[in-house]
């Protein structure tokens, strides 16, 4: 440890990502032994103090604080990681990379383009390392589909599809807004499926086929007020409960794409299939150490979807883990996420995605919401190198 050059976090949050990054934060060092930088669980914020105070101590954090404003500038502090809702996001981060600081934002960058533009311009402008947190790039079968497609196996591509469906705000009285619903608050999610779900898929989609040309969606709020947690008065839902669209892809493929979290029975069902000239390729989280693929030159006589289980040495990050054979987990893509953060500072390479990155992705959730608003195509505006 002390040959090794420290890495002290300030951790924005204490909830489900909070609990992800900091348990990726604390298996880095024995997974990825070689790596020159380890992280330094220094201080973690939250506003109730009773919660930063145990999130503290059940997670080995030197220190906690109620507001992030007070922590952001101290000498101690070398990276922020941002794990609040996404109305925070801007502003933390802005105020992180005005202090120099490092920064790790989990997705979506912000809730608008425009919220995101500043923050973008904020990073490169001061200089400091920066990713966001769109882990399922990192899955290991997700990352092996990534080096099929870019060995060109698959040939021309035409068809990609992905879904990402939940069933959680099924019940109308489920309240909007406040602690663990503020999902269902539009002004501080800044959308619905679209930036929670959507997002996701989106990145992983542009990252394995390249950007996203124009849109088409249709969006639906099937249930039209919720009660908002925090006012107690019945307020209209502004989020978008459902989202499908459709695109064009850079390269010529078309795209179909749906989240929704009124699919009775799923829980977090992302899954994707490309369909190619010459082989296709489909996974999907519940069955993550999985990849499908099917092979058009394969003797006709055998031929058909082999199942490959992505858990041998070879295969993406595998190596780090157990014996071949045996699985590893949805956890883990945040500590394959954090190892590439850290080795990225050895490198001196940008940590991928980065907030630009992610605004790419951005430009195509607020395409997918203005085409379903006018019912028109929209253009995203995407560059994608
Ligand atoms: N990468 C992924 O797969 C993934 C999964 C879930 C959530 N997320 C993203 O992570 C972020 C957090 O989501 P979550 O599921 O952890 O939410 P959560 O509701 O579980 O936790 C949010 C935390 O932020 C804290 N918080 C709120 N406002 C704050 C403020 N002003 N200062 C400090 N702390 C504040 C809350 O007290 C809570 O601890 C969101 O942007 C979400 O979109 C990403």
């Amino acid at each position: 440890m002390t040959n090794k050059r420290q890495v002290r976090v300030a951790m924005i949050g204490t909830g489900f990502m909070a609990r992800a990054h900091s348990n990726a934060y604390k298996r880095l060092g024995d997974f990825f032994p070689e790596l020159q930088h380890r992280p330094i669980l220094k201080v973690v914020c939250s506003r109730r103090e009773e919660k930063a105070r145990s999130f503290a101590e059940q997670w080995g954090y030197e220190s906690h604080a109620t507001d992030w404003r007070k922590i952001i500038n101290r000498s101690d502090i070398d990276a922020v990681d941002i794990c609040a809702p996404n109305d925070t996001h801007a502003e933390i981060a802005i105020a992180a990379a005005a202090a120099g600081k490092m920064i790790l934002c989990e997705k979506p960058l912000a809730r608008t383009v425009a919220e995101a533009q500043p923050m973008v311009d904020a990073v490169e402008k001061a200089g400091v390392k920066n990713t966001v947190w769109y882990n399922y790039r990192r899955v290991p079968a997700v990352t092996l589909a990534k080096q099929v497609i870019d060995s060109g196996k698959l040939g021309r591509i035409f068809h990609y599809r992905a879904n990402f469906l939940q069933d959680w705000t099924i019940n109308p009285d489920l309240p909007q807004g406040g602690e663990a619903l503020w999902r269902l608050d539009n002004q501080t999610a800044g959308s619905g499926v679209t930036g929670d779900l959507l997002a996701h898929c989106i990145d992983t989609a542009m990252w394995l086929n390249g950007g996203i040309k124009d849109v088409s969606a249709v969006t639906e709020t099937f249930i039209k007020e919720r009660m908002h947690q925090e006012t107690g008065k019945v307020q209209q839902v502004g989020i978008d409960d459902a989202c499908i669209f459709h695109c064009h892809f850079d390269n010529g493929s078309l795209g179909l794409f749906e989240a929704t979290r009124y699919a009775r029975g799923q829980k977090a069902l992302y899954s994707l299939e490309i369909n190619g000239e010459h082989a296709s390729i489909r996974w999907d989280l519940h069955d993550q150490n999985r990849l499908g693929f099917f092979d058009h030159s394969d003797d006709s006589l055998v031929r058909g979807w082999r199942s490959v289980h992505v858990s041998d040495s070879d295969q993406p990050y595998i190596d780090r883990w157990w014996i071949p054979g045996v699985c590893i987990g949805y956890e883990h893509t945040f500590v394959h996420h954090a190892a590439d953060f850290f080795r990225s500072l050895e490198t001196n390479e940008p940590c991928s995605p980065t907030f630009r990155e992610a605004q790419e992705t951005q430009k195509v959730c607020e395409a997918v919401l203005n085409s379903a608003a006018s019912r028109q195509w929209q253009d995203t505006g995407v560059n994608w190198v």
